[in-house]
């Protein structure tokens, strides 16, 4: 059956992603990035959020000098102008802003000048290449450690290059980073490899966070269908960085 965005938003409203608390990894910010392309396909996002129970969302715009040059300034004023009207709508719904830092030299610069936006304190959301290991990778993740950051690393079940080598994970975690498990990826957005490694770091108990990667409200169904499967109800039973990270604080930044 084809999926739909009315399925999505008119006719489910189970809540049935209000146990998470939290989403801390969407693209919900219009204009800035491959996310959300208008202020009304935010609104939707945030809509169809609302309706599935979610209460706290952290914005999560990518920060990658090659492809979206954001600043705090970009962040903040798109920021700005979507929270305006959530206030109004949602006065119950919290939405701050973070970034979805890619791991490259424009991330250690950052780093130097303490420039990082986090999702809450000292946790911040990173991600690397999907299809090639980045060389100094781990080296950034080092950096990012050795300064008193917490990394939590952003759908690392998306990372083929990692897939044949079982043990990368195993490495990462040791390290310290926090896995953090796209809702999409265990609805089968990506396809069935990804879906697959999503289950398996679940089944593990490797899952540290969870969030949507949400670009457009289009993509809802799929987050019903993440939401119906067993590894669904395992997820939630983890002790999620989405159940105790403080968004409060950052509320009126
Ligand atoms: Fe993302």
């Amino acid at each position: 059956m084809p999926l739909s965005y009315s399925d999505a938003t008119t006719n489910d409203t189970s809540a049935y992603l209000a146990r998470l608390g939290c989403d801390l990894h969407v693209h919900v910010l219009s204009g800035i990035d491959d996310g959300a392309p208008s202020l009304d396909e935010s609104l939707a996002i945030i809509e169809a959020h609302y309706r599935a129970g979610y209460r706290r969302i952290i914005a999560t715009p990518h920060i990658r000098s090659d492809f979206f040059p954001n600043t705090r300034h970009t962040i903040h004023e798109a920021w700005v102008t979507l929270n305006e009207i959530v206030c109004k709508r949602w006065p119950d719904l919290s939405l701050t802003y973070a970034a979805e830092h890619f791991a490259d030299d424009y991330l250690m610069l950052m780093l130097e000048e303490e420039l990082l936006l986090p999702l809450s304190g000292r946790y911040v959301l990173i991600e690397t290449s999907m299809r090639d290991e980045h060389p100094y990778f781990v080296d950034i993740v080092r950096a990012l450690i050795d300064k008193g950051w917490q990394p939590v690393l952003a759908h690392p079940e998306r990372y083929r290059p990692w897939h044949a080598k079982p043990k990368r994970y195993a490495e990462m975690r040791e390290m310290g980073l926090i896995f953090q498990i796209n809702l999409l990826s265990l609805g089968g957005q990506y396809g069935s490899v990804e879906k697959s490694m999503a289950e398996r770091l679940i089944r593990q108990g490797w899952a540290g966070a969870v969030g949507t990667d949400l670009h457009r409200a289009n993509q809802y169904p799929y987050l019903q269908k993440a939401a119906r499967t067993p590894e669904f109800e395992m997820l939630c039973d983890l002790p999620l960085l989405n159940y105790t990270i403080n968004t409060h604080e950052e509320r009126n930044r």
